[in-house]
């Protein structure tokens, strides 16, 4: 048969149009990053995802039974995904033969319940050691080389330099993506995935092998010196050292030289990991740091891993992961969100502390514009505990938010009030819509004593001069921003509200004593609660 070069023209043009109809569609149907004015949101079966997490324990996911009876009450807890572990011994456990029936069980098993999960690929690292690799890497040390301390003692840590190491751990990962693209391509219980766990050297500054030595007092590749010099703004403890006229480690990054060789090559080795698994299953994958605590050094906390200090090398050496985060342990829950949100990185918490996660739950995805939070040991938690668990309550009420939340977060709709009554800040403001929320914690009437350990909420402004508040343990004033206009601020009314089906509904009219005669919001000093307040504006001058 032959073709008119006019038909042949037109074939190759609907050709080429298939072809960009099916890599679109790829990349509209599998979970993916979205970058909308500033925030990242997760985009799942075609619109923003929030994920409202719980983090196994270490050692929860290890039998194909514990599914049964763990994943059934974390989906009761409100949770939507569980963050769960697969361990390379596990799926590995002979070199080169590969066993997913643990893992399939609990895709199965999560799908039964509808409960999404974030894969943790404890490989190579997990907490900057070894032990989650199979006895057969382990065992074998001068084929899998570890990395040495400066006394010449090999410690418990692969090495990242190893060629060996990479391409083991990246065979491995590729066969774990290739399997559950096979499995859950289609109905996508698995979203993303954690690529390691906390790495980083831990030792005295750096690992000292013999091949680090070498490298290290090698020249910084031309790129790393590049890409650094060409970005606009570094982090302050990468800018107090970075000369770009140096040639080796020690010149150009100083008395940081030792770290940043570590994220330099913790992070070239993760990429190559990650690339490894994208090639089999496209889903995004990101990295999570242990964070330094108050003076401690490199090597006390994972070396190189990444933290927000040297996150700018990471960037340069990792472009196939899609985000950073952080775990967060540590008091200083805001500062350590704030130090995540930088342009291009999408939030999200896979790891916070249990006690105060309702609390700080309201902080991400309301202030820093998280997509997703997750509490450690979700397992921990019993659904049935009476009164029912904080993380629960909030969870619940964020649930039937969850449609409105992506939307307001991308359009700098929302904000949040946190405050402890161990923090020394007694009250706290943010602005928006307009409007200043002056919160302090929670008081007794008319003893005036604080009643509440903590307090939260989340803010999200839905019309002019209307908002949603979601929290619990604060009392609120309202005062016009200076900013905008310089009026005043009257409180039109105050209810609470539930919300089921996407339908509001008016649970009390709140005024009189409760809202302290019309001047303030008084939420439940314990429980949770989602309040609609309307708010008017008074000009100035006239009363
Ligand atoms: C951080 C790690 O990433 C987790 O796997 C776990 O070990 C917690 N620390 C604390 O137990």
């Amino acid at each position: 048969m032959r073709f008119s070069p006019r038909t042949t023209l037109v074939c190759l043009i609907t050709l080429h149009f298939v072809a960009i109809a099916n890599v679109d569609m790829w990349a509209r149907e599998t979970p993916h990053i979205q970058m909308q004015n500033g925030t990242g949101e997760f985009i799942v079966d075609g619109r923003p995802f929030l994920i409202r997490g719980g983090e196994l324990g270490n050692s929860s996911a290890c039998t194909a039974a514990e599914a049964d009876r763990i994943v059934p009450n974390v989906a009761r807890l409100h949770v939507n995904t569980i963050l769960m572990p697969v361990a390379w011994e596990q799926i590995e456990p002979k070199e080169g033969s590969f066993d997913f029936s643990i893992l399939d069980h609990w895709i199965d098993v999560a799908s039964e319940n509808h409960v999404r999960l974030v894969l943790l690929w404890f490989g190579s690292w997990k907490n900057a050691f070894s032990n989650y690799a199979p006895a057969w890497v382990k065992q074998d040390t001068r084929r899998f080389p570890r990395a040495q301390a400066a006394d010449g003692a090999p410690l418990e840590i692969l090495s990242a330099l190893s060629e060996e190491n990479r391409r083991s751990d990246s065979r491995a990962f590729r066969s774990l993506m290739h399997h559950v693209r096979e499995k859950d391509g289609e109905s996508e219980t698995v979203l993303m995935v954690q690529v390691e766990n906390e790495v980083g050297y831990l030792g005295w500054g750096r690992d000292r092998s013999e091949d680090a030595n070498t490298l290290f007092r090698g020249r910084v590749p031309d790129k790393l010196i590049t890409a650094l010099a060409a970005k606009g703004r570094l982090s302050p403890e990468l800018a107090a050292h970075f000369d770009p006229h140096g040639r080796t480690w020690s010149e150009v990054f100083g008395d940081a030289a030792d770290e940043v060789f570590m994220a330099w090559n913790y992070a070239n080795y993760m990429d190559a990991v990650a690339q490894a698994g994208k090639q089999e299953y496209r889903i995004p994958m990101y990295v999570n740091a242990q964070l330094p605590a108050a003076l401690e050094s490199a090597g006390k906390y994972p070396s190189g891993g990444p933290h927000p200090y040297y996150l700018e090398v990471w960037r340069v050496a990792a472009p196939s992961l899609d985000f950073y985060s952080p775990d967060i342990y540590w008091p200083d829950f805001e500062y350590w969100m704030k130090r995540y949100e930088i342009p291009g990185n999408a939030v999200f918490v896979p790891e916070a502390r249990m006690d105060v996660a309702s609390f700080n739950a309201l902080y991400a995805y309301g202030e820093a514009r998280a997509f997703g939070f997750s509490p450690f040991a979700i397992d921990a938690v019993e659904a049935t505990d009476s009164p029912a668990p904080g993380i629960m309550q909030v969870y619940q009420l964020l649930e039937s938010l969850e449609d409105l939340l992506p939307a307001a977060q991308a359009e700098g709709k929302t904000r949040a009030l946190v405050l402890h009554k161990t923090s020394p800040r007694l009250t706290q403001t943010v602005a928006l819509g307009g409007y200043l929320f002056e919160a302090a914690l929670s008081r007794s009437w008319p003893e005036r004593a604080v009643i509440a350990d903590h307090g939260a909420a989340l803010i999200l402004e839905s019309g002019p001069g209307e908002f949603y508040i979601l929290g619990s343990g604060l009392t609120v004033n309202f005062i016009r921003d200076p900013d905008v206009d310089s009026g005043s601020a009257g409180i039109a009314s105050v209810e609470q509200v539930t919300r089921r089906g996407g339908n509001w509904t008016t649970e009390r009219w709140l005024n009189g004593d409760q809202t302290n005669q019309g001047r303030e919001l008084l939420t439940d000093p314990h429980q949770p609660r989602i309040y609609r307040v309307r708010l008017y504006a008074i000009p100035s001058g006239r009363h």
